[in-house]
């Protein structure tokens, strides 16, 4: 297996019309549908990192998430297919309560290391990581969420896959890597699709700048972009009855499936936006499907 392919990838992912709802000129992008389990934006963030994998094959790689982390369970997956060790740096002690996923990459030989909260805020500190892991200097630590500015190699592929007509994307914000990466690869590549965040989480005060110091080259920032804070529901994985109602009815309409976490509050923002009149109505608007459905196990 060369490092930049795995068996069962799909590329380009599926370009979809999405029909049912107010607009004659809606699509998915569906990332959701590139792998089996490395879908969405994992691979696509992932993609930066296997060019340094190939370069320099790390003792071990390193990350960090929750117990329901799709972008640990996607990499431990990919560590176990490249055969390179992986350590998961997990926020909080789920031994005695394992979710889905940290089954999955125990089954992937992944090793586990149960943080405290206060540890897991320690996570960017060297000295801290060094005392965790005696042979630091040959392993590759990956930042939560896959979030660094290597994403940008995966994100200028998908970037190459959108219709030049494109007017707006719509995708999901979290950490900010999927969202600064569209952003820099529409510059590059001198689009003029429009990108508009939905905040997953509270990130009101934040998340603007997470994204601009994800930015590989700062001049990006002129790209129009924006982020939309009204559909996190509370915070990161809050949900609502209907949230979940939206979700189930949503999928059933559309046959698009969603999750609560991400693609849902994204999905339910753009017909809420559609309702009420907010968005152009004669614009080519697309919704980056960013998958995650593994978490809703
Ligand atoms: C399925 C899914 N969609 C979207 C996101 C948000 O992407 P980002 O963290 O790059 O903002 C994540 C988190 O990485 C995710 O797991």
């Amino acid at each position: 297996m060369t490092s930049n392919t795995l068996p069962g990838l799909t590329f380009p992912s599926p370009w979809q019309p999405l029909t049912g709802l107010p607009h004659a000129d809606l699509w998915v992008k569906r990332d959701d549908l590139i792998h089996p389990i490395i879908s969405g934006n994992k691979w696509r963030k992932l993609q930066g990192f296997m060019t340094q994998i190939r370069q320099q094959p790390p003792a071990k790689i390193i990350s960090f998430g929750g117990g329901y982390s799709n972008h640990l369970h996607a990499l431990a997956y990919l560590c176990h297919q490249l055969d390179i060790p992986f350590i998961a740096m997990v926020r909080g002690n789920y031994s005695l309560n394992m979710t889905p996923m940290l089954n999955d990459i125990l089954n992937w030989q992944a090793q586990i290391h149960w943080l405290s909260k206060l540890e897991y805020q320690q996570k960017h500190h060297e000295h801290w990581l060094a005392s965790k892991i005696p042979d630091l200097e040959r392993c590759l630590v990956i930042p939560e969420g896959g979030s660094a500015i290597t994403v940008h190699a995966g994100m200028y592929n998908l970037v190459e896959e959108l219709p030049d007509n494109l007017d707006l994307l719509i995708c999901p914000v979290a950490s900010g890597g999927t969202m600064a990466g569209i952003i820099q690869a529409l510059w590059q590549q001198q689009r003029k699709t429009r990108v508009m965040g939905i905040a997953v989480l509270k990130g009101q005060d934040y998340l603007e700048d997470l994204v601009l110091n994800l930015l590989s080259d700062a001049q990006a920032k002129h790209h129009p972009w924006q982020i939309n804070h009204d559909f996190h529901f509370g915070g990161y994985a809050k949900t609502s009855e209907e949230l979940s109602q939206f979700c189930h009815d949503f999928s059933q309409l559309t046959s698009v499936p969603l999750e609560p976490v991400y693609s849902g509050k994204v999905f339910f923002a753009l017909q809420h936006m559609l309702l009420n009149g907010a968005l152009p109505e004669h614009e080519k608007i697309a919704v980056l499907h960013t998958g995650g459905l593994q978490g809703k196990r």
